[in-house]
């Protein structure tokens, strides 16, 4: 790629101040809009990563940045020693939807998942179940707890030890399952749509299994919906697409619209579990985050859902056709709604590459599959554009 002098000055910056942890793309931003990036060289790029499934209504939508000025002009951020309007109107909103009990609101989606590590751990100690299992392929943040419950070696090398009683199974494997369950376990966490594993769904098998153990044994299942949740999969959580209902969701990315907000729910009878003072946090529920977060649900609900069903049919329809013409490339076409994965038969990183030089932004994950996570607002025709510059990229890769 060309990169402007400009360009390179904020790059080199970037590597003579910053932690060097970022694989970044080489592309300085300098304004977004709806489903599109401008670079401080004038480049335009379709963006089908919305800020890893968070910009869920695209950016610069015009209720949320009016509600967000609004609510900053009010007040900024208060603390968790005020009541405050925004954090429980939000609460109710999502409680409605889903039918949990209670809410607790924390930045990011790494905390909700310490937090609801916590929360059963507390339910777990009063009942002499401690053990906490989860699986490969799972993601669930870069804070110790959620570390503790993830494969992944480079995420975890040199920085032991890790929470004790803990175990990652193999995913889908309802034997392995069967096996590690017993009266000592307290939860198992999932996602049942895997994001960064490759865009995976829970076999229904599996859940069926898991749900016969929770049955038996009496553990909690915590659903991880950081990724697939608030809508991108066309129903508001990634589990909804089976008959199944965690005792434990977690929430962050797309419910904040583009700020960090994230959030813990909890069925009813675990209402009771923590006392006043037992979990906290400065940030968690920050007034603005959560005047995003209404605007986020409202929309998701006025048709925004909707849309992110409707157009993800359309993606999918338009990639298989693609898998049909270049099968020996694309293995399967995976996901559901605006979460969708092509599992390619050789690495993704060089289509991503070959992607981005026509100006199209997307994100390999799980070495082999390239990750699609437009905003939810996307249309049909920005879908036209992402697959005609895919087909692309694969004519190239055939030498067509
Ligand atoms: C499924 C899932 N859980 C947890 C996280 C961690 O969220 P955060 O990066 O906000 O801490 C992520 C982030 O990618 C995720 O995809």
């Amino acid at each position: 790629m060309n990169i402007s002098t400009s360009s390179q000055d904020l790059i080199a910056r970037e590597e003579q101040s910053m932690f060097q942890v970022y694989r970044r793309l080489p592309i300085a931003v300098q304004h977004a809009e709806g489903c599109y990036i401008t670079s401080v060289d004038g480049d335009r790029y379709l963006d089908f990563l919305s800020g890893i499934a968070v910009n869920a209504l695209g950016y610069g939508h015009p209720r949320l940045l009016d509600a967000i000025t609004r609510q900053a002009k009010s007040f900024m951020h208060l603390s968790n020693v005020f009541y405050q309007e925004p954090q429980v109107e939000l609460a109710e909103l999502l409680l409605r939807h889903t039918g949990y009990g209670r809410v607790f609101f924390s930045n990011s989606g790494t905390e909700a998942m310490e937090g609801a590590l916590k929360l059963a751990r507390r339910w777990g100690n009063a009942r002499e179940k401690t053990e906490i299992l989860a699986f490969s392929g799972g993601f669930h943040g870069r804070t110790y707890g959620a570390l503790s419950i993830m494969a992944k070696p480079l995420y975890k090398a040199g920085m032991e030890p890790f929470l004790p009683n803990t175990a990652i199974l193999p995913f889908n494997n309802s034997e392995a399952l069967r096996k590690a369950v017993n009266k000592q376990t307290c939860a198992v966490v999932l996602e049942f749509l895997q994001g960064e594993g490759g865009i995976v769904f829970a076999e229904p098998d599996f859940v069926n299994t898991l749900l016969e153990l929770q049955e038996e044994f009496g553990f909690l299942i915590i659903g991880d919906e950081i990724q697939a949740g608030a809508g991108r999969t066309g129903k508001f959580f990634g589990f909804d697409h089976f008959l199944v209902k965690p005792d434990i969701v977690t929430m962050a990315k797309g419910i904040g619209g583009g700020l960090p907000l994230g959030a813990i729910l909890a069925m009813p009878h675990l209402e009771s579990v923590w006392d006043k003072g037992m979990h906290g946090t400065t940030f968690g529920g920050n007034p603005v985050a959560c005047a995003a977060g209404i605007i986020v649900m409202k929309e998701l609900y006025g048709g925004v859902m909707r849309n992110a069903h409707e157009v993800g049919c359309y993606l999918r329809e338009n990639l298989n056709v693609l898998q049909q013409n270049y099968p020996t490339v694309i293995e399967e076409v995976r996901g559901c709604g605006l979460m969708a994965g092509l599992k390619l038969s050789v690495p993704a990183a060089p289509f991503v590459e070959a992607l981005l030089k026509r100006h199209v932004i997307a994100n390999a994950t799980a070495d082999t599959v390239i990750r699609l996570l437009p905003p939810l607002i996307v249309s049909r025709k920005e879908v036209d554009e992402f697959i005609v510059a895919m087909q692309d990229c694969l004519k190239a890769q055939a030498g067509q």
